[in-house]
Parts: C-alpha cells; sequence; structure tokens
C-alpha cells in the first residue's frame, strides 16, 4: 500500500477511535511525539521515586512505612510499564536513559522540589498523585494502544496513592497543633509546582495542537488543571487547610478563579535550575552505574537459558 494509502488508513483509525497499534503505519512525527511523552512519563515515574524513599526509614509507623514502601514500588512498575510501551515504538531503553542523563529528556518539575517532612509525603500522595489520576485518566483515551492500556492499569494503583496521602494529610490537620502547621505548610510549598505539572497555558504550549490532532493528548492543560484544582480545593477545605492563592474564588459554576501561576519558576525548574536537579540526576546516574551489573547478569543468564533451549 502506498503512503499516501497508509495515511488514509491512519487517519480513519484515529477518527474511528481504533487504537494505534506498533506494527501499524503512523507518521513519524507522531510516532516522535509518542516516544518524547511516553519516555517522560516513565523517566518521571522512576525519579519520583526518590523524594518519597528517602523517607521510609523515617515513616512514623511499621504500618505508614508497608504503605509507603508498597506506593515506591508501585511506582517502579509504571516505569517499567512506560519504557515498555516507549520500546514498542522502536526505541531502546538505554537510548532513554542515556537521554535522560544527558538532560536530552525531561522528567515532571515537581519531582525537583525537596519533601522536608512527614507532612510531605501525604501531600505528594494527595496533590502530586492526585494531579497525575487526573491527567492520567484522561490519557486512558490516548490513541496509541500500548500507552492507553499501561494508563489503565496505572490509573488503578494511583487511585490508592492519593488515598495514601490524603489519609497521611489529614492526620497530620487533625492532630496537634505542631502537626496541622506541617500540613498547611507542605501545602503552601507543593501547591502551586502541582498546578504546574499539567504544563503551560495551552496558547504556551507547543505540543499540544499537534498532540491533540493525534488524540495523543485527549484534553488540555488549562482544562485538567481547572480539573485538578476543583477536585482538590474542597478537600483541602473539609480539612480546615487553607489553598496558598489569595486569588482563589468559587465561580457560580462550581468551579474556582485561581491566581497566577508562577512560569519563570516553572521554565527555571523544567530547564535544570530547580531546587533538587542536580541531587534527582546525579542519584539516578550512580544509581544506574551501580546497578550496571546486575543487568549484565540478567542478560547473561538470559543468554544461557536461551542456549540450554536451543541445544535441547
Ligand atoms: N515538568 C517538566 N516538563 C514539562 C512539564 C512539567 N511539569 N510540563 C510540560 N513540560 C514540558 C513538555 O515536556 C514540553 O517539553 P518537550 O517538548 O521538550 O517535551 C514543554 O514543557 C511544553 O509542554 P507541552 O504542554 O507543549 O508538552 P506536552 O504536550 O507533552 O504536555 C504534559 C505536557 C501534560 C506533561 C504531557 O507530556 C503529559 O500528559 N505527559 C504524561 C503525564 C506525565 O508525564 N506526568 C508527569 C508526572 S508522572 C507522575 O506524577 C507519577 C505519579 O505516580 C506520581
Amino acid at each position: 500500500m502506498d503512503e499516501a494509502k497508509q495515511e488514509e488508513l491512519f487517519w480513519k483509525k484515529i477518527e474511528a477511535e481504533e487504537k494505534i497499534e506498533p506494527k501499524d503505519w503512523m507518521p513519524e512525527d507522531y510516532r516522535k511525539n509518542l516516544i518524547r511523552q511516553i519516555s517522560q512519563h516513565a523517566h518521571s515515574e522512576v525519579i519520583g521515586m526518590q523524594p518519597e524513599g528517602n523517607w521510609i526509614t523515617r515513616a512514623p509507623s511499621l504500618r505508614a512505612k508497608k504503605v509507603l514502601l508498597a506506593k515506591i514500588q508501585d511506582e517502579a512498575g509504571h516505569g517499567l510499564y512506560l519504557y515498555s510501551a516507549c520500546e514498542t515504538l522502536g526505541v531502546s531503553r538505554d537510548t532513554l536513559i542515556e537521554q535522560l542523563h544527558q538532560q536530552k529528556a525531561k522528567y515532571s518539575s515537581i519531582f525537583n522540589y525537596p519533601v522536608l517532612s512527614w507532612a510531605d509525603i501525604g501531600a505528594v500522595g494527595w496533590l502530586v498523585d492526585g494531579a497525575a489520576i487526573v491527567n492520567q485518566v484522561s490519557l486512558q483515551r490516548t490513541s496509541y494502544g500500548p500507552y492507553s492500556r499501561a494508563m489503565v492499569r496505572i490509573c488503578k494503583e494511583e487511585s490508592f496513592h492519593q488515598r495514601q496521602g490524603y489519609e497521611i494529610i489529614t492526620q497530620m490537620a487533625n492532630g496537634t497543633a505542631e502537626q496541622r502547621e506541617m500540613a498547611q505548610d507542605a501545602l503552601n510549598r507543593l501547591w502551586w509546582p502541582s498546578l504546574m505539572m499539567f504544563g503551560p497555558t495551552d496558547k504556551d504550549s507547543p505540543n499540544s495542537a499537534k498532540a491533540m490532532k493525534w488524540k495523543i493528548k485527549r484534553e488540555s492543560n488549562d482544562l485538567l488543571r481547572q480539573r485538578f484544582i476543583d477536585k482538590t480545593v474542597p478537600q483541602a477545605e473539609i480539612l480546615g487547610l487553607s489553598i496558598p492563592d489569595p486569588d482563589l474564588e468559587l465561580q457560580a459554576d462550581g468551579s474556582y478563579k485561581f491566581g497566577e501561576i508562577n512560569w519563570q519558576e516553572f521554565y527555571d525548574v523544567v530547564q535544570g535550575n530547580g531546587p533538587c536537579n542536580k541531587q534527582r540526576l546525579d542519584h539516578h546516574i550512580k544509581a544506574h552505574n551501580e546497578g550496571a551489573w546486575v543487568r549484565e547478569a540478567a542478560i547473561a543468564y538470559g543468554m544461557s537459558k536461551s542456549k540450554e533451549t536451543i541445544a535441547a
């Protein structure tokens, strides 16, 4: 079939809401956009394990430690699903990791902020995973099959993450005056960086128009950000915590008008100048290099097993 015919078939599938599968013909730009987005999503899942991992030994109870461990293990699994989905587009895991290490690929800015207290761990689950859920529920309808199926699986686990965080922040908000103060401090520091997770405004987003045409992105950055705000503000109010935005105002339609995001801060952090960018990347590079022997052993074992199977 000539390219024009294949392109026509591609668009027919997109319009008919059929999933594009790895073996299907696809425009090169569509493939490149998916590799960019899915790999950065995967990097975010894995880098996001660092701030939480620092609190495993500091968890205030055995139960809290177990729940946090389970959450962090989930995030590793999410990263693996997403790297595997990305590899179906013809790019190797090694290449993706190299792009991350060479700062040619991004990960979510939110993970470049420090997690300073146990209340922060609650705010991360409540706000960061809460924002991720809003984004990922929408992404379940993405046009690329492997990505969409990974999202369905990840969303099931993400809701547990958000509940885990909200339970912690509820305990703190209903605790001693000092714990309450910690909860409010965590909200003050993580609220705006959580809004930045949804990306630049629609008018400033260079990728959204194409991504929406290809149905990679199903709803816009601004719409998802607004949905997160409208869902989360009442949750803070129930706890008696105040959102650090003096311009926040409930509108007649039930949505919240909110203040201007500090886009200078957003681009500073995205460009590598956030509080923890260097620490996160150095840690990832160190762990990756120290884990080389595990990868080599696993490959050698796999090779020996396949030689045995061939010989048998
Ligand atoms: N942090 C870092 N970079 C960001 C960003 C953020 N918060 N928001 C946007 N960017 C980057 C984009 O990657 C793009 O740069 P690039 O062209 O070099 O890749 C640029 O800023 C412009 O942004 P656009 O809105 O035009 O880019 P997209 O169309 O890709 O939209 C997105 C950005 C909404 C983040 C989209 O990529 C997306 O939905 N990604 C999948 C979800 C994801 O990655 N979430 C990250 C968090 S994962 C997580 O939280 C795990 C949970 O378990 C804790």
